[in-house]
């Protein structure tokens, strides 16, 4: 939800911020710009509508502004339309301020109609226009007493990059739940929205808290909080390597991170498994903890959502105990249950989304001990966190999240037999064999990815279509939910996703004929029940894709039109093979309509506004 980057140093800024800013895009692509300090033209702002490849070209790769310090922006649109002149950085009336913003503030139409009384013009729709004009109106000579005075008048989530013509040899960086990094170089240093924007020019990276002021200059970087108290940071290395954020070979990285999985999987699982048993040493809970739980509360949003609903299953099987599963958007608004004895499982790839992270500061202000199940070392959810287990999914790049998911599900597993075993919920010999074809999935995994041609045949007789629908139960519903939000966001294919048996109660009457409808029948306590609901869709013209396991698979597809098979496994753990089908299908069925893949209208990877 927009990519910052700030550079000082002493080579040209410019294209070092078009770097940054590609591999910050995915966070936000309807408009970018630069705001470059140089000694003979001054503070020079130069914005556009559209992606990246605009600015770049109207800059001649940023040639034409000349300058060693400076900030860049690349947005996805709040506050007024994509356009060149809501584009961002926005620098105050007078010019002395650029400013440049990912967030909202939230106070803004009182602060822009207080500064409208001083007289005050604006030309933008945006709240950052207000803030540029505010930190003019409130600065007095003096850059860090004027930015103190600003974030004691503002309220939202917001993570600002600041440059003060009359201070040309420094930036400044602030943020309250948006997130912002410091980047340590020599003789050069950096702020920006995450890791992946400068991992090519320094791994030393230093995290933001929430309300802090950071001043970067040539020679280093100096923290103070709001009230210009000096503040200590810690220093971290980042150990992935730069080609992880970047295609290699692939046409896109939706693709690669498909094809990743496998391997991400293995990062995930095999740190944690020693000698047939799950050992979690990242996390802290004794037994007592375990048993006195009234119930566990998942909390996350979109695609970490689903792999909560899938969880529900397989927790309250395997802990015997309630599970709640909770949009993050709706968690703090409905009152929640939540007492010293809940357990709220919080799930990000990010780290950052804010109804994920509001939602998991409400769960503890009511009392509940937080587990979040991150991807984003550092990020704002792991560290506010009671305990975190990271997923080792590595860098996610493309908007619709792939690789993240599948591994946010093995952690799931691995809490569950972890929590299991504790509680002694578990049989010894179910826990083997969970354990065994837990080892086995990336090997499993790879088998499915090699059926990509077959699956981009079955895109090719579909993508056409106007309307999909998903349907399975149990577990297969929890799939067949991401294998529809999958298709939604990179193919613009209306789709919806059922509870096979809930369709009969309404949603039936939508299907004619040519209606495809994809049918997860994996889960096999419920394969007779899952065909009785097949030959419905069936029997009122529906063309059906099957999905199931290798086993059965003939016996499916003597009903169904196609079939998608996966190996078979423990079926707590079939979810983890049968996304990865639906995964491709929408991809295909978007390469074959020609979407932009990586990047889907009106989308944004981290998603930083409520
Ligand atoms: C869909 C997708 C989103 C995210 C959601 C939560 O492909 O990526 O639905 O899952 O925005 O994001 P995180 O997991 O970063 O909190």
């Amino acid at each position: 939800m927009c990519g910052i980057v700030g550079f000082i140093g002493k080579e040209e800024a410019a294209p070092i911020l078009l770097d940054g800013l590609a591999r910050l895009e995915y966070r936000g692509y309807d408009s970018a710009g630069l705001a470059v300090f140089g000694e003979e033209k001054g503070l020079q702002v130069v914005k556009s509508k559209g992606r990246l490849q605009a600015l770049s070209d109207l800059t001649k790769a940023g040639s034409t502004i000349q300058g060693t310090a400076g900030m860049g922006h690349t947005r996805w649109a709040t506050h007024g339309v994509p356009s060149d002149v809501n584009a961002h950085p926005q620098a105050s009336e007078s010019g002395r301020f650029a400013v440049i913003h990912n967030g909202i503030i939230e106070n803004f139409a009182e602060i822009k109609e207080f500064l409208q009384n001083q007289g005050v013009k604006f030309s933008s729709q945006t709240d950052t226009e207000v803030a540029a004009n505010l930190l003019d109106y409130l600065y007095e000579g003096d850059l860090l007493e004027a930015v103190s005075k600003m974030l004691h008048r503002i309220r939202g989530a917001y993570a600002f990059g600041i440059i003060c013509a009359d201070c040309p040899d420094m930036l400044v960086g602030v943020r309250k739940d948006s997130p912002l990094i410091l980047g340590h170089g020599e003789g050069f240093n950096f702020f920006a929205s995450d890791v992946t924007a400068i991992i090519k020019y320094t791994r030393e990276v230093s995290y933001l808290d929430n309300d802090e002021i950071a001043v970067i200059t040539r020679e280093g970087t100096q923290v103070y909080d709001s009230y210009l108290q000096p503040v200590k940071k810690e220093r971290h290395h980042v150990d992935w390597e730069v080609s992880a954020a970047e295609k290699g070979g692939y046409a896109h990285f939706m693709l690669k991170e498909v094809m990743e999985q496998p391997e991400a999987l293995r990062k995930t699982i095999s740190p944690r498994l020693q000698n047939g048993q799950v050992k979690l040493d990242d996390l802290h809970f004794d037994v007592q903890y375990l048993k006195a739980m009234d119930k566990i509360y998942i909390i996350a949003c979109g695609s970490s959502y689903h792999v909560g609903m899938a969880a529900k299953y397989t927790l309250e099987k395997l802990l015997h105990k309630p599970v709640e599963v909770a949009l993050a958007s709706e968690f703090r608004y409905c009152e929640p249950l939540v007492s010293e004895h809940t357990l709220a499982i919080v799930i990000s790839q990010s780290g950052e989304t804010i109804d994920t992270l509001t939602a998991m500061r409400e769960a503890k202000r009511l009392g509940a001990r937080v587990l979040s199940i991150v991807n984003v070392v550092g990020s704002t959810i792991a560290r506010e966190s009671d305990d975190v287990i990271y997923t080792w999914a590595g860098p996610e790049i493309a908007v619709a999240t792939t690789k993240a998911y599948s591994t946010q599900l093995a952690v799931t597993y691995l809490i569950g037999l972890a929590f299991a075993q504790m509680m002694g919920t578990i049989e010894k010999e179910e826990y083997e064999a969970i354990v065994n074809e837990l080892q086995l999935l990336p090997e499993k995994l790879q088998k499915v990815l090699e059926q990509r041609e077959a699956i981009q045949y079955f895109a090719s007789l579909y993508f056409n279509h106007s309307s999909i629908f998903f349907i399975g139960r149990h577990l297969d519903y929890a799939v067949g939910m991401e294998g529809s939000l999958k298709l939604k966001e990179i193919s613009y294919i209306h789709s919806e996703a059922y509870a096979a048996g809930e369709l009969k109660h309404g949603t039936i009457s939508l299907i004619e004929d040519g209606t495809l409808v994809v049918a997860l029948a994996s889960y096999k306590p419920l394969f007779e029940k899952m065909m009785s609901n097949v030959i419905e869709v069936k029997s009122r013209g529906a063309d059906v894709i099957g999905l199931t396991t290798e086993d059965v698979g003939p016996e499916m597809m003597k009903t169904v039109d196609h079939i998608i098979t996966v190996p078979d496994t423990h079926p707590m753990l079939l979810p983890s093979l049968d996304v990865v089908p639906l995964q491709l299908f929408a991809y295909y069925v978007a390469l074959q309509r020609g979407c932009d893949i990586d990047k889907p209208r009106n989308l944004a990877k981290s998603v930083t506004v409520e």
